[in-house]
């Protein structure tokens, strides 16, 4: 299968990605198609280049979301990518661009999607003092971290006494977690389970 790595920052999801390609779990299964990013001067662009990844960006400064992705899609779309993988792509998707790849959309959120969405989910864990955390990868949907999830993963965060602590070890989790589940799903060894969010969250 062709990925599109799709990052805004450092990239250490992708890094565990590209090791899982080239000697890991996801080796003989996929192949990096492309490492995207709406920030030309991500590190984690730079560290793909390094480790042979080939590479594209387009700046999404002060560009129109709907806009913007149409031109993502079109540049994407040269790679022809099986899977979409967001690694801390910092964009919410336009309809356009999930109906484009509808389906093979992935997305790594680190906490439990029922229970939290959106940015600073490591904060949230780390200042009501959760005892665990669940790292989550599910399908994109037109949501904020809506979609079907695909695998969730608990991180034991007992004893982790600072932010930084409860980062570290959820990342290593994250970084398992995502090339497990995508060589699972490569190999059709998965099925989403589409959870109702309305019921599930209680905070609206
Ligand atoms: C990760 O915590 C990921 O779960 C979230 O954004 C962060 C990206 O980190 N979506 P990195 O760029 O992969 O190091």
């Amino acid at each position: 299968a062709r990925l599109a790595i799709l990052l805004s920052g450092r990239g250490s999801n992708m890094v565990a990605l590209v090791n899982a390609v080239q000697h890991g779990v996801l080796q003989e299964l996929a192949e990096v198609a492309v490492v995207f990013s709406n920030v030309p001067d991500a590190p984690g662009l730079a560290t793909a280049a390094g480790l042979g990844c080939p590479t594209a960006s387009r700046s999404s400064q002060g560009r129109k979301r709907a806009e913007f992705d149409a031109e993502v899609v079109e540049v994407l779309r040269q790679y022809q990518p099986d899977y979409v993988v967001l690694a801390g792509y910092m964009r919410i998707l336009s309809p356009t661009f999930i109906r484009a790849f509808v389906g093979r959309i992935l997305n790594i959120h680190p906490a439990d999607t029922h229970q939290h969405q959106g940015l600073h989910a490591y904060e949230w864990a780390f200042e009501n003092r959760l005892p665990e955390t669940k790292i989550t990868v599910h399908l994109v949907d037109e949501g904020l971290d809506t979609g079907p999830i695909l695998a969730q993963h608990p991180v034991d965060l007992r004893g982790a006494d600072t932010l930084a602590e409860v980062e570290r070890r959820g990342l290593a989790v994250e970084h398992r977690v995502y090339a497990d589940t995508l060589a699972q799903l490569i190999k059709q060894q998965l099925a989403p389970t589409a959870v109702p969010q309305a019921a599930a969250s209680p905070v609206h």
